[in-house]
């Protein structure tokens, strides 16, 4: 079994990637920032600890208001820092632990939060500005991450409470995990008091932010009671992201060892870094196997169905290129290459030798082996001209009239619009 070791909460301004960026630790009106996230990276060496739990929010870069959600948990096996308008930061991308995200990913899904996930999105300063802090050198973070973007910047959010019993059952999920030793701290970033826009632009509270971080420590279930709007009134409107320590405060003990705590507050953002180490005993092997049943319940017995392909966060990560190929089929542009050369396109894209064969050949049934969707298999088959039940013959072996005989009525159809779908009305 996983084991929670500490949690961390700490800013995650843009000031610290800059920090970082421009070597101003020498600086004294920067030295403090340095000075807490050193005993950050400290304590994170000294734990050895193998995976940091990054719980963050993006600043509308790789989320955006087209499709917002609340909890998006990264699932992929790496991560870039994003563009957020003036080019990436010259970090290197920080290792995913994709088996642990998955595995969290069941556990909460299982405990009736709604997540979203996430692949092949960069992450912004939200959650490589602390990260940075901590990375040794040029070569970064040594260990993985699994990273939770909560979008806190469109309303309605998630409430503070929310957060908290998400982070009680993000405990049973990591503590579930089979692979015996493995050492996760949780890591909580944002805040703390500061808003970022408006006439209460440059709005902070030192007061409430001394406060949050004694209610945090010694009471969170009162913080989890405050409304977003008396957290917006405390700490300013973007401050409010603190809810987001909830969540890492939930993953703890109720009672914590507290190894260090620092706010420095230089301009905009009170900067505050802070360190718990867990109290509480693990969990019996019976209370792990009950848990593991219960993450695993909708689904036990579903591998028994013969013919049936359930899309998992496995088979979406191991497929994602050329899900993502097809899928771009959506596009007017990607589907003229794709019918006038689909070749360069196949380069392009860095399809594998294997994937391009597979499409080359119009191989059903393979593809869905393989792990593409079908709702991209069936827009690729309308680019090529061919129905849908044309790709339910394929599907089962059986040429079209011997599928459209075990149908009620037979009929042509395709998700194609437009002339195509006109084309085919025809047939
Ligand atoms: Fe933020």
């Amino acid at each position: 079994m996983a084991r929670i070791v500490g949690g961390i909460g700490a800013s995650h301004s843009p000031t610290i990637g800059f920090a970082k960026d421009t070597d101003k630790a020498a600086d004294p009106a920067w030295a403090p920032i340095f000075a807490g996230f050193e005993e950050i990276k400290r304590w994170v060496k000294a734990q050895d600890i193998d995976v940091l739990f990054m719980i963050y929010n993006d600043h509308i870069s790789s989320f955006f208001f087209d499709h917002y959600s609340a909890f998006a948990l990264g699932v992929d096996d790496s991560y870039l820092p994003a563009d957020e308008g003036g080019g990436p930061r010259d970090v290197p991308p920080l290792k995913g632990h994709a088996a642990l995200a998955r595995h969290i990913a069941a556990a909460l899904v299982a405990d009736e939060f709604d997540m979203s996930f996430f692949q092949a999105k960069p992450l912004d300063h939200g959650c490589f500005s602390p990260l940075s802090m901590i990375a040794g050198g040029k070569e970064g973070w040594s260990g993985s991450i699994v990273p939770l973007q909560v979008g806190v910047l469109q309303f309605p959010i998630p409430n503070a409470k929310r957060c908290y019993k998400l982070g009680k059952s993000l405990r049973k999920a990591v503590e579930s995990f089979p692979d015996d030793g493995l050492k996760v701290a949780v890591m909580a970033t944002g805040g703390l008091s500061h808003q970022v826009h408006g006439e209460r632009c440059g709005f902070n509270n030192e007061d409430w932010d001394e406060k949050f971080l004694d209610l945090l420590e010694n009471d969170p279930e009162a913080l989890a009671d405050i409304r977003l709007a008396d957290y917006a009134e405390q700490g300013g409107l973007e401050g409010a992201e603190v809810i987001m320590w909830l969540i890492m405060r939930g993953a703890l003990s109720d009672k914590v060892t507290r190894v260090h705590r620092t706010t420095y507050l230089p301009s905009m953002t009170n900067i505050a870094t802070v360190i718990y180490e867990d109290l509480r005993g693990r969990p019996s092997p019976q209370e792990v196997e009950a848990y593991r049943r219960h993450m695993t319940h909708e689904l036990a017995g579903v591998e028994k169905l013969e013919g049936t392909y359930p899309f998992t966060l496995e088979r979406s990560h191991k497929a994602f290129r050329v899900n993502d190929f097809l899928h771009r089929l959506i596009f007017p542009e990607h589907r003229k290459r794709f019918l006038e050369d689909p070749e360069a396109l196949f380069e392009d894209f860095a399809l594998t030798e294997q994937e391009r064969d597979l499409i080359r050949g119009r191989k059903w049934i393979e593809m869905i082996r393989y792990g593409v969707s079908f709702f991209v298999i069936e827009k690729m088959a309308a680019v090529v001209g061919q129905s849908n039940p044309e790709i339910y013959a394929a599907f089962r072996g059986e040429d079209l009239a011997t599928f459209q005989k075990s149908r009620k009525v037979a009929m042509q159809y395709s998700v194609a619009g437009g002339d195509k779908a006109k084309e085919l009305g025809k047939r």
